[in-house]
């Protein structure tokens, strides 16, 4: 199995990704200001966010959700199937990433597209991701835990260092086309921010359409829902089948995390992070 497709320092899955379309993406996409981009370090609520802002768009209608897959709704902008779907089609785009800063197309600097950016406890992303990758055909997956939390620290996962990403997106935070959202927030008051994202997408919705959303993208809905669970990936990808929508609770690390495993994972946190306030992550 291959390890991983290496760009720039960064680790991609080598699947899905080739060099010259994560080339072409931050060199020749053109970001157009009626796009709209869910951006993520992977396994921090991506899929929810495409649900939410799907059903936004169809005010609460679950026909589309229903009806076409969630990667063709929203393409992954810098895989293959996702990069060539956006060249090829007509916008405005959905789109999601999970690029770090410095890889993302330059254009969207001189461009108004509107970019929801979703964080989430690095400790509940790592467990997410160990769960997600460790039987996948994808690229190298890790023995234990412990193992997957020392590839995480040393940023040898999946779009590389959850700290770089954080740190380079963050500074975006202040400008008004960029909403920086937890999936701590979601889960605790789903309604309050999906009022947020219409406010932000600048779409208004009646109260029973609120509802539908709500209901449409419940954890349970999105896990019966085909076109969203991944349950039709390849299973030469994931002989085991896709674990996208697992528990859907903030705080499982608890439950699988050693004594000294937090206290290390605390330390680096507090080392990598020092720039920001403790205040400004929404977790414990
Ligand atoms: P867990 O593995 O902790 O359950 P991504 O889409 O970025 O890959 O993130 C996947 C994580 O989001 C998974 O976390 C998944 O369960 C969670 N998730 C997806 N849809 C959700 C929903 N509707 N409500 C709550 N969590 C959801």
């Amino acid at each position: 199995m291959a390890e991983y497709l290496w760009f720039e320092g960064t680790p991609f899955p080598p699947l899905a990704f080739k060099t010259e379309t994560i080339r072409a993406c931050r060199d020749k996409f053109v970001m157009k200001d009626e796009d709209t981009v869910i951006l993520t370090y992977p396994k921090s609520g991506t899929n929810w966010l495409v649900e939410i802002v799907c059903l936004i768009h169809t005010k609460g209608d679950p026909k589309w959700i229903q009806s076409v897959f969630s990667w063709r709704r929203s393409p992954c902008l810098e895989s293959n199937n996702g990069y060539a779907l956006l060249e090829n089609t007509e916008g405005p785009h959905l789109m999601k990433s999970h690029l770090p800063f410095r890889l993302f197309p330059k254009s969207l600097f001189n461009s108004k597209a509107k970019v929801i950016y979703v964080i989430r406890n690095p400790r509940d992303v790592l467990v997410s991701g160990y769960f997600f990758w460790k039987d996948s055909k994808l690229h190298k997956h890790p023995k234990s835990l412990q193992e997957y939390l020392e590839w995480f620290i040393e940023g040898n996962v999946p779009y590389g260092s959850w700290f770089e990403h954080i740190r380079g997106w963050m500074s975006m935070r202040e400008r008004d086309n960029f909403l920086v959202l937890s999936y701590e927030e979601l889960k605790k008051d789903t309604r309050g921010t999906i009022e947020k994202i219409c406010q932000f997408l600048g779409k208004k919705l009646e109260p029973e359409e609120l509802d539908s959303v709500l209901q449409n993208s419940s954890f349970q809905v999105m896990k019966d829902n085909k076109m969203s669970n991944f349950s039709l990936v390849p299973t030469h990808y994931f002989p085991n089948g896709v674990l996208l929508m697992r528990k859907g609770i903030s705080g499982d690390w608890k439950n699988h995390f050693t004594v000294a495993q937090a206290e290390a994972f605390n330390k680096i946190f507090q080392e990598k992070m020092a720039c920001f306030p403790p205040e400004f992550f929404p977790w414990e």
